[in-house]
């Protein structure tokens, strides 16, 4: 596969999901001279067009059940809890030889559609290059970062090649021949993060004020060890330092989930401490500190529907 996909590149992309993450990635490959479309959840119109900072408008054809069809990637950036229903819209429309590439935060979310698509190759990115979309046209590009890509399945662990094409569209990008290890170190500065940004509705830098410090570092001392139940090495102090490392680096910035409760919107923590959670509970440890912020932001995820 890898030898006819680079005889034939530019490759055939779709993206599924043009919010912020979407429309720069999609901008990115499509710049860096990928024949790219995007898949909309409405389109009325057959194409449209997308700026990416200041740069010149690209436009996009969009929900081309033929360039779907012709696919060699597909390129899903929804947020977790959107994947099943999104997949579900395009699914039967690809061919059994187009890679599927899921792009979020959280774990999980693959799993719960993993049956559906497991005759493709099937990889996962994930990503700490941070994006913005203030108006439907208009993408800025917020922050610099790394994106990990790795094989979810065997057919996709041949698709090592990619590293290359993501990487030459919007570096550094590389591959990792076992992703987990980058999965679960995102979820766990997620899982630090997050949550108590949104229930406290600050600013990522305050969690470095010293009232934050006890609940941060039992949150961590229950993920570090998931982390080492799943076989992932890593230490509770280095987490600690690396969580710190991310506070300090994003100081100025609001976490997704904090906006997410802010603006009202259906946030990813099932995806984040839920599968955290989850994972605790099948090795009988105890993370009562993180199902404790998982309730709540459920609560007032629940309130909003009671109102
Ligand atoms: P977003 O702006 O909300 O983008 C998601 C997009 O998917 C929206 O445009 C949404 O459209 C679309 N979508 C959802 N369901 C769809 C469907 N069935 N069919 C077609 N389109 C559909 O979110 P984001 O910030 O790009 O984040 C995406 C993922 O990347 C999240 O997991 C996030 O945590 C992660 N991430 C984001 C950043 C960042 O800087 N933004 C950085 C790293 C990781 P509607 O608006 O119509 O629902
Ligand atoms: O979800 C987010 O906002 C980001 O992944 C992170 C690392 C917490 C920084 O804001």
């Amino acid at each position: 596969m890898l030898k006819i996909l680079l005889e034939s590149l530019p490759l055939n992309i779709t993206v599924l999901g043009a919010g912020a993450i979407g429309s720069l990635w999609a901008y990115k490959l499509a710049e860096s001279g990928h024949n790219t479309t995007l898949w909309l959840r409405h389109s009325a119109e057959h194409t449209h067009r997308l700026k990416l900072d200041d740069q010149p408008d690209i436009t996009f054809v969009t929900n081309s059940l033929f360039h779907l069809s012709q696919s060699d990637l597909l390129l899903i950036t929804v947020k977790a809890w959107q994947v099943k229903e999104a997949l579900s819209t395009v699914i039967n429309a690809l061919n059994k030889d187009t890679i599927i590439m899921f792009m979020h935060n959280g774990m999980g979310a693959i799993d719960e559609v993993f049956s559906t698509i497991n005759k493709h190759p099937v990889v996962v990115a994930t990503t700490t290059q941070a994006a913005y979309k203030p108006s439907i046209n208009h993408v800025l590009h917020t922050g610099y970062g790394i994106t990990h890509l790795g094989g979810f399945n065997s057919k996709g662990q041949q698709c090592s090649f990619l590293a290359e094409v993501f990487n030459h569209s919007l570096a550094e990008a590389s591959w990792s021949s076992d992703i987990r290890p980058a999965l679960w170190r995102k979820l766990a500065i997620n899982c630090a993060i997050n949550p108590l940004t949104a229930l406290h509705q600050c600013k990522n830098g305050q969690l470095g004020e010293p009232q934050f410090l006890a609940e941060l570092k039992s949150l961590i001392n229950e993920i570090t060890q998931v982390l080492i139940a799943e076989g992932i090495e890593i230490q509770q102090d280095e987490l600690y330092s690396t969580v710190m490392h991310v506070v300090q680096a994003t100081a100025e910035n609001y976490s997704s989930m904090q906006q997410d409760i802010f603006y009202q919107r259906h946030s990813e923590i099932d995806y984040i401490s839920g599968y955290l959670c989850q994972t605790a509970k099948k090795h009988h440890i105890d993370a009562s500190n993180n199902l404790s912020l998982y309730n709540k932001i459920k609560q007032i995820e629940h309130s909003w529907r009671t109102e």
